[in-house]
């Protein structure tokens, strides 16, 4: 007995061990060198959420709308693998498998387990979802593909870990997005979609994969990453879709039956292989064999590929080269890296991408304008959210106010990140999902921020959350006579932040968490706000006072309001426009006839530039002789390149205070916007309030605010990607390749995330968005965004609905934004837009409560104030990550958020100390990790690549030992550390 139980442990010990080094390469299909081996990749295409939910695609609800069921995709994949070691499959978005995984019985799970450790069930890419790469934060994105690839490592281990990013479905690919993928530790991309022009011309030079440097900053090959376009998007080859969505004939390979057909497929599949062959340069071949929602009933395409890998293979035995076989992205990757050959570098991007002429896919980067914001706000909100989930750590998720924790929000965002969900390319029911999400994520953050503030602060309050004040709605402040306004900072720096509340008196007692009194005013509430806000709130001021808020800290106010009467200083309404506002910064000059902008001075500089700006909007193409081409949610096609104007003439009224001087200009009954400096400002800032578009004249409209100036920018402008490197644009140009240029106007669109600008040798103009919006430089010294879209007709990708957005009241969607604008020299622009662009993303999160708190934990006194780090970080050492991961672990990112040379005072290496940063935790047993957090930075192991130019391979990068106290950030370096936090337990004395 004891003998056999010895046995049994010795058999464990060691099948674990086997198992341990079972998955990667070793695991490949041999693939001999004298033939031509094509790689049959079986694989589905999950949209988490689109024409469906992501909730109804996973269960197979409302198949009338798509017949689309991740379940049975998964259980019927999962049982073909467990009955043949031959086959293999991929699966690649964690948020559906992580569905999947939580129903699944413990005998299975161990099945799986094993199909992932041989090898046959591969995680590629692995991200919560596919992340779309024009409308995306890279905040965002670091935290949508860290939460996909932490349920891969936690559920699969090492073997779980994706070596293959796969992008095959988004709509153009940006080149931050790239980088990060590097960063991430992934060995190489494949996606599927490319201008049509610029896939043609690469399968004709053979330069369908090459390696992608992703960043001018970062030492090669740090942020090199092999790139790969798929032959035919993500689709099989013309001929071979065998699922059952499929027409294509299966193989019909009984020689006595009529439709007897296997020698015709397999002449067909060899002259398949012969046209790839002549676009690649290996022999290598990959085909992708399924496409979106394929393998309900893998058996229909397992066994017609079963006998295709026969038949064209019994060929050899004739002289055939061709040899085909069960493959996946990163066995097809392996042997490419074999091949030891010289690959292209590539530096620009994909952007923008087009699939025919007139058909460029420009329109998506602006639709769903107030779904983009909700988006980014929501991104603001987490990052407050796990900060103060890390500071507080337990007592926050468990405390007075009840159970809440960050992780709702977190997978919403994980979902909103999808190619078809920031995007604005769902259907408006699915577009109602996604917001429904991010709610339901605020609501439980907003408890554990209660949880967190009450523990720090060490009162317990009737905490409010007010999140319409963007249209002065907060029925709370509007009622209470006495209140608290407290301001938690996300960022590692002290800020400023200009404070606006609806409030239903005239004078106002502010004081500062010292008991200091505050400057405040009172300004009255818009008619522009009381016709967005409707019967949502009935405030007829706004009080505005100026805060101070420390890093990572929180600041808390007193507010009262006082009967005095009579001060209240109505606005001026003008006989004529106003000729200019200014601050100690900056300048605004209007047009004395117009009442529009017409120019703006950076008075700090001494810089002036002459300027107009206005709205416009574009009429939408309905197609025409030219191309049956419509504009739609994900296609922008203007009917012609000349604009229509809102009008030519606006009316305006200043408000002016010691707080802000505004001047109020109305557009039209669907169009208007406030041009504001406040106090201290060095921007000048331009609300736009557009909606609803009319649509009664049968005119889908897009509408843009365009800034006119005469700077000599011929034909180059710049824009962001993802919110962080700048990329060069030029008008009617290509890096790459000669471009054929089919629409002047959404040909030259490109994706705006944070920022746009252009530039002479002297000056330089920026504009910063608060979303991601499509932006371009039509004419010379000219700078357009488009802020809101709504269209009659659908574009014929896909979706089957117009981008009509009818909003809560039916009538269109009312969207409010801003534009930020800076005036600067060339040489110091970026000191300013980097540091805004980064505060704009990190704003303070306002809380009120009322002031009856009383003192919860015992023995804490109450706080007014409280900063979360020793010293404040400096401006160029961004805290991009602070969260717990688990109970007593954090996950840490430090940014560099410059590039190098574009700061004379900002664009050097920075070093911070990791073990003195924080003043009420402590950390210790620090991991640097890559940027995903799921392998150690010194296991990384990523392939090299040969290119024409010479690039250091990854040996010459020296792991040098970690030392917390001395962490050194380089322009666009991002570290990650994942650390043990220790909560000191008299968080309250510390100040
Ligand atoms: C623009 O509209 C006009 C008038 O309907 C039509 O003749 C023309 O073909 C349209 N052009 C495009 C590109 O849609
Ligand atoms: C910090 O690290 C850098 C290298 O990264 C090194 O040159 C420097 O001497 C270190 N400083 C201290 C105080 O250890
Ligand atoms: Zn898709």
């Amino acid at each position: 007995m004891e003998g056999a139980l010895l046995l049994i442990v010795i058999l464990g010990a060691a099948g674990t061990m086997h198992l341990g080094e079972a998955c990667g390469e070793q695991t490949c299909p041999a693939a001999p060198d004298g033939l031509v081996n094509v790689h049959l990749i079986p694989h589905t295409h999950n949209d988490v959420g689109w024409l469906k939910t992501v909730d109804q695609y996973y269960y197979g609800a409302q198949n009338y709308i798509q017949h689309a069921g991740v379940q049975y995709i998964l259980d019927s994949v999962i049982s073909q693998l467990l009955l043949d070691a031959k086959k293999r499959f991929i699966y690649v978005e964690s948020a559906f498998f992580w569905r999947w995984w939580s129903q699944q019985s413990e005998g299975l799970k161990k099945d799986v387990r094993n199909l992932v450790q041989e090898g046959r069930l591969e995680f590629i890419n692995g991200g919560w979802t596919m992340n779309d790469e024009a409308a995306t934060h890279y905040s965002s994105i670091i935290d949508q593909m860290t939460l996909g690839l932490k349920f891969l490592q936690s559920t699969f281990g090492e073997c779980g870990r994706p070596r293959v990013a796969w992008h095959i479905d988004p709509f153009g690919h940006s080149r931050e997005q790239a980088s990060l993928f590097a960063q991430m530790g992934y060995d190489g991309l494949f996606f599927g979609r490319l201008d049509y022009q610029d896939k043609e011309n690469r399968e004709k030079n053979k330069q369908m994969e090459m390696v992608w440097r992703g960043s001018d900053d970062l030492n090669p090959p740090v942020a090199d990453l092999f790139t790969g376009v798929l032959p035919n998007g993500y689709n099989p080859p013309n001929g071979f879709c065998w699922d059952q969505f499929c027409s294509d004939s299966p193989i019909m390979d009984n020689p006595l039956m009529e439709d007897y057909n296997a020698d015709a497929v397999v002449t067909n599949f060899l002259s398949v292989v012969d046209q790839q062959s002549q676009h690649y340069r290996t022999n290598h071949l990959i085909m992708t064999m399924g496409s979106d929602f394929q393998y309900e009933n893998a058996n229909l395409w397992y066994k017609n590929m079963d006998k295709l890998i026969t038949l064209v293979n019994a060929k050899q035995t004739n002289g055939s080269k061709v040899n085909v076989f069960y493959s996946t992205p990163s066995c097809y990757l392996n042997f490419l890296n074999r091949a030891n050959m010289s690959w292209p570098i590539k530096t620009d991007d994909f952007f923008p991408y087009a699939d025919g002429a007139h058909m460029f896919w420009t329109g998506y980067f602006t639709s769903r304008p107030a779904f983009k914001r909700y988006e980014r706000l929501s991104n603001n909100f987490l990052q407050v959210c796990n900060q103060l989930e890390a500071l507080t750590g337990m007592a926050a998720r468990n405390g007075p106010y009840g159970t809440g924790d960050s992780s709702v929000l977190r997978r919403a965002m994980g979902v909103a990140q999808h190619h078809d969900a920031v995007t604005g390319t769902a259907k408006q029911a699915v577009a109602d999902d996604y917001n429904v999400r991010l709610y339901k994520g605020w609501d439980s953050c907003q408890t554990l921020i209660s949880n967190a503030l009450s523990n720090l602060m060490g009162t317990k309050e009737n905490f409010v959350f007010c999140t319409l004040l963007n249209i002065s709605v907060c029925p709370f402040s509007e009622a209470a006579k006495t209140f608290n306004v407290i301001l938690y900072n996300p960022l590692g720096r002290s800020v400023t932040w200009n404070v606006r509340l609806p409030v239903s008196g005239r004078k106002y007692l502010v004081l500062g968490s010292s008991g200091e009194p505050i400057r405040n005013e009172v300004v009255p509430v818009s008619e522009f706000t009381k016709a967005v806000r409707r019967d949502k709130g009935q405030a007829e001021q706004e009080l505005i006072f100026q805060a101070e808020i420390p890093p990572l800290g929180i600041s808390k106010f007193a507010i009262g309001a006082l009967t005095t009467q009579g001060l209240f200083v109505k606005p001026k309404k003008l006989l004529q426009h106003p000729n200019s506002i200014q601050n100690q910064y900056y300048q605004v000059d209007f047009d004395p006839g117009t009442g529009l902008i017409a120019g703006i001075r950076n008075l700090e500089k001494g810089i002036s530039l002459p300027l107009t700006q206005s709205l416009y909007w574009y009429k939408a193409s309905a197609g025409n002789a030219g191309s049956a081409q419509v504009s739609g949610a994900y296609i922008f096609r203007p009917n012609q390149t000349e604009v229509e104007h809102v009008t030519q003439k606006v009316q305006t009224y200043l408000v002016e205070n010691s707080l802000v001087q505004e001047v109020y200009q109305n557009f039209s009954s669907w169009c208007s916007q406030v041009v504001r400096l406040y106090k201290d400002q060095r921007y000048v800032e331009l609300e736009w309030t557009v909606g609803p578009i009319p649509i009664g004249d049968g005119q889908g409209k897009e509408v843009i605010s365009r800034f006119d100036t005469k700077l000599q920018t011929d034909g180059g402008f710049y824009t962001d990607a993802n919110g962080r490197q700048i990329l060069q644009r030029r008008r009617n140009h290509r890096e790459t390749w000669e471009l054929e240029q089919t629409e002047p106007v959404a040909g030259n669109y490109y994706p705006v995330n944070s920022r746009i600008y252009i530039k002479d040798k002297d000056t330089q103009f920026t504009v910063l968005t608060d979303r991601s919006q499509g932006g371009s430089s039509i004419t010379d010294g000219s700078v357009e965004l488009m802020v809101h879209r709504r269209l009659l007709l659908d574009d014929s990708r896909g979706v089957g609905e117009p981008l009509f957005e009818p909003g809560q009241y039916g009538e269109g969607l009312v969207v409010r934004g801003r534009h930020l604008l800076l005036l600067d020299s060339p040489r110091d622009a970026a000191e300013q837009h980097r540091l805004l662009a980064v505060q704009e993303y990190m704003s303070p999160q306002i809380i009120l409560s009322s002031t009856d708190g009383a003192p919860y934990y015992k023995g804490n006194p109450s706080r007014t104030q409280f900063s979360g780090l020793q010293a404040a970080l400096p401006p160029n050492a961004h805290l991009l990550t602070f969260a717990l991961r688990e109970p007593n672990k954090v996950l840490i990112r430090l940014e560099h958020p410059f590039q190098g040379q574009e700061s004379s005072n900002y664009s050097q290496p920075i070093t911070v100390n990791l073990q003195t940063l924080f003043s009420t935790v402590s950390l210790s047993d620090f991991i640097e990790t890559t940027l995903s957090a799921n392998e150690e930075k010194n296991k990384v192991k990523r392939m090299s690549w040969r290119t024409g130019k010479s690039s250091p391979s990854l040996a010459d990068i020296a792991h040098s030992a970690l030392d917390p106290s001395n962490v050194t950030l380089n322009p666009m370096e991002i570290r990650t550390f994942l650390a043990t936090i220790h909560y000191k337990s008299q968080v309250w004395e510390s100040r």
